[in-house]
């Protein structure tokens, strides 16, 4: 007998739920200007709906609040560490595996192991703390991806992908004394959690090899990306997620997770290397910074959640239900003509705020204000990923104004429903029906010297 092909729905029903309130917007403007219009100094309970960030804001599963009882919290050798272990050996085939409190604790030892002052790391559109960390160490960032990636309107399938000639040309210039390896975002949050191609992946990594420099993955978000090459590339249609996972990682040498995405957890991260010499060099700094090396900054229960959370991720209905939950909210927002970029990523809607309210100045930071009026109108946040993220010149300290400004709303994962998605959609719906009295932006009266968006003070003007 042959059924139709029903809709997806979520694999999962709801065990325990949490209050949230709607505030009014009295309560929003006296909150938000006590915040210095930072969105990351409101509480909690100030948001209604909180998109500020997909990271560590998900829903643990029956089975990984089982495992969360049986955590063995030995200080070395722990048994939920080798269940992480083993886990991630057979999902990503790396064997060793080195802990760390979050991704860009990860970061931080495998760049003390491996970056040093006047090294040159491509990637595709490096996360803000990727880039710091390279930046710390006097070390250059370079953006390598393709130049569709830059045209919020233009769809191309695979906008995470790196323009091929413009790392061999990298790779021409500085050779490997300088290049210490690449580092390829999947998806790349950046450039608005777009995927990276595996025929991306294996040309990358030809080069890579060709050159003799070594590839790592910032994977954060690779069940997503890998759900991305099932749809979008033929080849992989009838391939199973776990199996795609395995083929995107087997190009690659390593990997720095942050596991508050993909991991469906609240807290944690881990690198995964295939080379043992690597990895000796590592565990150095993993326990100067963050703890043994078999628990770097974890507790054993949230490795024995992280273990389970890495398996559920790389389901297809589970990723199903995330990533079509996203695509509800975008097509929602297109059919408002609300200006997202295109087309819409794994993990978040992001608004193009250069097309929303180009009236604003972008010396007034236009992205800013657009997301302060989404607080103040509707409660909900999210976050700017313009010029204030962008930070200041190292060498300058001229403000640098990136390509694209946007507002990110990210999606947690297993959190909210789709009449979560409706309100968004009919608050973005009023904001944009009234654009053109947005006039002015925000000036900064207080920034730290980096990673400023977190802590910047702003005013109205
Ligand atoms: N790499 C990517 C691609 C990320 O998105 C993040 C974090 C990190 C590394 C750092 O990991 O937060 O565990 O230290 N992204 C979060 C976000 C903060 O909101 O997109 P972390």
């Amino acid at each position: 007998m042959h059924l139709p092909e029903f809709p997806y729905a979520e694999p999962y029903k709801i065990k325990t739920v949490e209050k949230i309130r709607r505030s009014t917007l009295e309560e929003r403007e006296k909150w938000i200007k006590e915040a210095k219009y930072n969105l990351f100094k409101l509480k909690s309970h100030q948001v209604f709906i909180d998109l500020l960030t997909d990271s560590g804001t998900g829903a643990m599963s029956d089975e990984q609040w089982a495992e969360i009882m049986r955590g063995d919290e030995a200080y070395a050798g722990s048994r939920s560490y080798e269940l992480l272990k083993e886990t991630v050996e057979r999902i990503t085939g790396y064997p060793f595996l080195i802990p760390t409190h979050q991704g860009r604790g990860a970061e931080n030892v495998l760049f003390s192991a491996l970056v040093k002052e006047g090294d040159i790391i491509p990637g595709n559109m490096h996360f803000d703390t990727t880039k710091a960390h390279i930046e710390l160490r006097k070390a250059t960032a370079l953006d390598c991806t393709i130049d569709e990636a830059y045209d919020t309107e233009h769809y191309h399938p695979f906008k995470g992908n790196i323009d091929v000639n413009k790392l061999e040309d990298a790779f021409k210039k500085y050779g490997k004394k300088k290049i210490p390896f690449v580092i390829l975002t999947v998806t790349c949050n950046t450039a608005g959690g777009q995927p990276v191609s595996m025929q991306n992946i294996g040309e990358v990594s030809a080069v890579c090899k060709k050159y003799g420099i070594p590839l790592y993955f910032d994977a954060a978000r690779f069940a997503e990306n890998a759900y991305f090459i099932k749809k979008r590339e033929r080849a992989y249609k009838d391939k199973t997620i776990k199996e795609i996972v395995k083929e995107m990682f087997a190009y690659g040498d390593g990997m720095l997770m942050s596991a508050k995405k993909d991991g469906l957890v609240n807290m944690g991260g881990f690198i995964a290397l295939r080379d043992e010499a690597t990895y000796r060099k590592a565990i150095v700094y993993n326990i100067l910074y963050e703890g043994f090396v078999t628990y770097g900054g974890m507790s054993g229960r949230d490795m024995g959640a992280l273990a389970v959370g890495l398996d559920e991720a790389t389901e297809f209905d589970y990723l199903e239900s995330r990533v079509e939950q996203v695509h509800y909210l975008g097509l929602r927002l297109m059919e408002l003509d609300v200006p997202v970029q295109q087309p819409i990523g794994g993990h978040a809607i992001y608004l193009d705020a250069n097309r929303f309210v180009p009236t604003i100045p972008r010396e007034q930071f236009r992205a800013q204000a657009l997301a302060v009026e989404l607080y103040r109108v509707g409660g909900i946040r999210g976050v700017e990923i313009g010029t204030i993220m962008a930070d200041r010149d190292p060498v300058t300290r001229e403000n640098r104004y990136p390509k694209l400004e946007l507002v990110r709303l990210a999606i947690p994962r297993r959190v909210y429903t789709n009449n979560h998605m409706n309100f968004v959609a009919e608050v973005l719906k009023y904001i944009y029906s009234t654009r053109h009295e947005a006039k002015t932006g925000y000036r900064i009266v207080y920034e730290p010297p980096i990673l400023r968006h977190f802590t910047v003070e702003l005013e109205k003007i």
